[in-house]
């Protein structure tokens, strides 16, 4: 139930301006996001890599209103590309389609995305495109194989909790793509999504297995032990090398287990949100856990 009006009120524009005044919010947001500038995001993403984890950048922010704002969400993007690179850090950078006007014009949207994934790989470095929800799935993967015909330096997510997403696997391992597989964070009906986390939790291992099984460099994403104990005794039984895969948790959740497997051996991508645009992703987190709420409603109270 908590989950559901969380995921509801993070599209809620009076949720937002009521949460966006109140500044014990805003440094809540803290746990889950780096900070308001780029500059912040480089530094956390250098303090990951000192200890020998990698990151993915996000600058937080989705569906933009005008052609001019998405126009500019696509020259910071290249203009992140440059910045990591000047700053010698060992990070890639995940992007949301809606962000660079997906439902304002596709084709703007698709040569945005080419030209960032062209000067990811001018870099050495590569681009997540990110899953949003059930809306844009379909025109997601779409945007995404179009760009990829041209361009190997960028991947995709997909979500377990989808029933299609077996489906979508299938299609993109035979294209050779990389995926991040995750539980999937949206609200999404029983019609077209698994309505327990039982299944939604069976769903993700059958996918893992999938994905390890093929032979390409993918990325296993999610703090939940039981699922990452299913991987990585999955890749023992197949000796799957640990260097043939990767965990990846986001920034300042669970930062006991991704230490520990790190001291594992095993590779650790930290998903790093920056910017200003942090309304929905931490309503996001907040759904996932509701021991998140009473913190933040715990500390609103006792201010
Ligand atoms: P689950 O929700 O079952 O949590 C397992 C355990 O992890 C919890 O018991 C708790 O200990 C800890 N935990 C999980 N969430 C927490 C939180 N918010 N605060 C504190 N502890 C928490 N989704 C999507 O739809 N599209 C996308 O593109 C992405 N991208 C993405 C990238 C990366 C790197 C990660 C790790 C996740 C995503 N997600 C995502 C989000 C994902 O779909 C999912 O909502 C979250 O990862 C939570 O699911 P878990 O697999 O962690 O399991």
């Amino acid at each position: 139930m908590f989950r559901n009006l969380l995921l509801y009120l993070a599209e809620h524009p009076g949720a937002k301006k009521f949460v966006l005044s109140s500044k014990t919010a805003r440094q809540l947001s803290r746990r889950f996001v780096a900070g308001e500038k780029l500059a912040d995001a480089l530094s956390a993403a250098a303090a990951l890599n000192r200890v020998g984890m990698t990151a993915t950048l996000d600058r937080l922010g989705e569906n933009v209103h005008t052609e001019a704002e998405a126009r500019d969400a696509a020259a910071a993007y290249l203009g992140i590309f440059d910045r990591i690179r000047e700053a010698g850090v060992n990070s890639n950078v995940s992007i949301k389609l809606t962000q660079l006007g997906l439902d304002l014009d596709s084709n703007l949207c698709r040569s945005s995305v080419a030209e960032i994934a062209r000067r990811a790989e001018r870099h050495g470095s590569f681009l997540r495109i990110d899953m949003e929800g059930s809306a844009h799935t379909e025109r997601t993967l779409q945007l995404f194989r179009e760009v990829r015909d041209h361009s190997p330096a960028v991947g995709i997510v997909i979500q377990s909790y989808l029933y299609r997403s077996e489906s979508d696997v299938r299609d993109l391992l035979r294209a050779g793509a990389r995926i991040r597989l995750c539980k999937g964070a949206y609200k999404e009906p029983r019609e077209i999504a698994f309505p327990q986390k039982r299944q939604v939790n069976e769903n993700f291992v059958k996918l893992m297995k999938m994905l390890l099984d093929s032979g390409f460099y993918h990325a296993i994403a999610t703090h939940d032990p039981r699922m990452i104990d299913a991987t990585t005794n999955y890749a023992a039984q197949q000796k799957i090398g640990r260097d043939r895969f990767e965990f990846q948790m986001l920034y300042g959740i669970r930062r006991d287990l991704q230490q520990q497997l790190m001291r594992d051996g095993y590779r650790m991508r930290i998903y790093i949100p920056y910017g200003t645009e942090w309304f929905p992703y931490f309503m996001r987190r907040l759904a996932e856990r509701p021991a998140n709420l009473f913190f933040v409603l715990k500390n609103i109270l006792r201010r």
